[in-house]
């Protein structure tokens, strides 16, 4: 298992719509190597989540892992580990809200996106089976940002007003929500 780099906005592998996982690669050691070095990337870096485009493998395959109480994002509560393959969203309800969001491939900023707040999520775990969660509040943010990189797409491109994207530092020192 390995760290691997995470490529930077700019990189043009990070515009590309990923391919989907192959069924029969699923049960793979190819695929659980990748995935395996998805958790030790993640880990390395710090982050809650992280998709295979972020270290240039063009498949789509997401991790995310909240391990809860206080982060850069404020008070969390926890999600396990979760393994995403070839996932999909259904939008339930049409309220938004928005958070600052980071991402490991746009370091030390943070920008405000809106997003749906009350989604479903289906995806195909490691062992090939079809599952479906649902996902609320800033979990369903953090889905939905994941699952952009599979499209190309960073969260900047969803920043309604760029007099929201800001330095992390500024970011805390200025903008940070007071009341958490
Ligand atoms: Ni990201």
């Amino acid at each position: 298992m390995a760290v691997r780099k995470i490529i930077r906005m700019g990189h043009p592998a990070l515009r590309r719509v990923a391919r989907a996982v192959p069924a029969e690669d699923i049960g793979s050691a190819a695929l659980h190597r990748l995935v395996a070095d998805m958790i030790d990337t993640l880990h390395d870096y710090g982050g809650i989540g992280l998709a295979a485009p972020q270290i240039n493998e063009s498949f789509r395959l997401a991790i995310v892992e909240i391990r809860g109480g206080s982060s850069r994002y404020g008070e969390l509560a926890p999600m396990p580990l979760t393994v995403c393959v070839n996932p999909t969203i259904d939008v339930c309800g049409a309220e938004c809200a928005g958070y600052w969001e980071g991402c490991l491939s746009v370091p030390g900023l943070r920008g405000f996106v809106q997003r749906p707040q009350h989604i479903r999520v289906a995806f195909t775990d490691l062992r090939g089976e079809r599952r479906s969660i649902v996902a609320k509040g800033f979990l369903a943010t953090v889905f939905q940002h994941e699952f952009d990189h599979l499209d190309g797409k960073l969260y900047v491109d969803r920043i309604a007003d760029p007099r929201q994207l800001a330095f992390e530092e500024e970011y805390v020192r200025y903008l940070l929500p007071s009341d958490g």
